[in-house]
């Protein structure tokens, strides 16, 4: 159910007749999920962003299923979420048994087997991906029946195994219990080369990757956009660490709108998803307050002028390093 605070949707000619709202809450390094999450869904988002790895799935679902009790008009299919799956089974013993873990070393010293390279294994096949799926829907609990959107979260385990997820996640689409599946962090290359290859006939909905001013993608970006995969945009806000630039501060000024609406206003303009996350109600509705006001041109284009292509990404993950 729209409500006027509702943020607008757009489809995912991927996966008819199923659209993606254009603002999400993503909860990556959220440290008090289950009350953002309740902020978002109160402010109007209708789309959540979790993941295996951020250990917050269980929190994200229990939010959900708790605002849905207290307001009847609003039901599951109003609301879109998001999760991935991870390249190993976060379940088996060794593992972080939470987030907060990872920032430190395992008990005895070491570090944590979370990669498929150091652990000499993936969650990357057929089987695993349907039984990795099956954790992520279950922590959710009862009242997630389905997930929206599931993803594959990088495509570092290499071509074999992202292929052999791929087939795991055309089967959950099949059993309804996905509505859509799409990648994360994958190049032109690794599209290309997984809807060329045999048994592939559903083609990713989405490619979520970093995306903001200083880092636009603009080859991968186009090319996603001409087949009709939808980009979603993570760490739209640079994680906080590029909103004092003096162009967006400028342009802030003159439109009385704060630096984060700026940047998540031109994200949208520019044809792509964000998924802002942030731990602070204020923020939260801050974050959501971008309809009803455009960017003029040249604002966009002064703003666009700040790329700085892959050098102005904010980590490790750059899609085209990967094999
Ligand atoms: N697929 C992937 O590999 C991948 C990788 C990274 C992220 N993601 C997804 O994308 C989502 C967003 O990315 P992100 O969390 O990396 O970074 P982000 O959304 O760009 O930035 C979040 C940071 O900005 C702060 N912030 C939020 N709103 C603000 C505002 N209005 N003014 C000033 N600061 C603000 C937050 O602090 P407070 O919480 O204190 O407000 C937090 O420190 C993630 O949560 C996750 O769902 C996906």
């Amino acid at each position: 159910m729209a409500s006027e605070s509702t943020p607008p949707s757009i489809p995912l000619p991927q996966a008819p007749p199923l659209s993606i709202p254009l603002l999400g809450l993503g909860v990556f390094q959220s440290t008090k999920t289950h009350a953002s999450v309740l902020s978002a869904l109160s402010a109007g988002y209708r789309h959540l962003d979790t993941a295996q790895i951020y250990y917050n799935e269980p929190a994200t679902g229990a939010a959900v299923s708790e605002f849905l009790k207290s307001h009847p008009p609003i039901s599951r299919s109003d609301i879109f979420i998001c999760s991935k799956l991870w390249e190993v089974d976060l379940s088996l013993p060794g593992m972080p048994p939470d987030f907060e873990s990872m920032a430190h070393p395992p008990p005895g010293g070491g570090v944590w087997n979370t990669t498929a390279a150091r652990l000499g294994y993936t969650s990357y096949t057929r089987e695993e991906a349907i039984k990795g799926f099956n954790r992520s829907l279950e922590s959710m609990g009862a009242g997630i029946e389905y997930i929206d959107l599931y993803l594959l979260h990088n495509p570092r385990p290499g071509p074999t195994a992202r292929l052999q997820a791929w087939l795991g996640l055309q089967e959950i689409v099949k059993s309804g219990k996905a509505k859509a599946i799409g990648v994360s962090n994958w190049s032109k290359r690794h599209i290309e080369e997984l809807i060329a290859s045999e048994g592939v006939y559903i083609t990713p909905a989405v490619n979520q990757i970093e995306f903001h001013p200083w880092c636009q993608h603009r080859g991968l970006v186009g090319y996603c956009k001409e087949k009709g995969i939808v980009v979603v945009a993570y760490s739209p806000l640079t994680q906080g660490t590029r909103l004092g630039d003096p162009v967006i501060l400028e342009i802030a000024g003159r439109y009385g709108k704060t630096a984060a609406q700026v940047v998540l206003r031109w994200c949208l303009q520019m044809g792509v998803v964000v998924i802002p996350k942030s731990d602070k109600e204020e923020r939260i509705k801050e974050n959501s307050e971008l309809w009803g006001w455009e960017l003029a041109g040249e604002d966009m284009d002064r703003i666009t002028a700040l790329d700085e292509g892959i050098s102005g990404k904010l980590g490790e993950w750059d899609p085209d390093a990967w094999e």
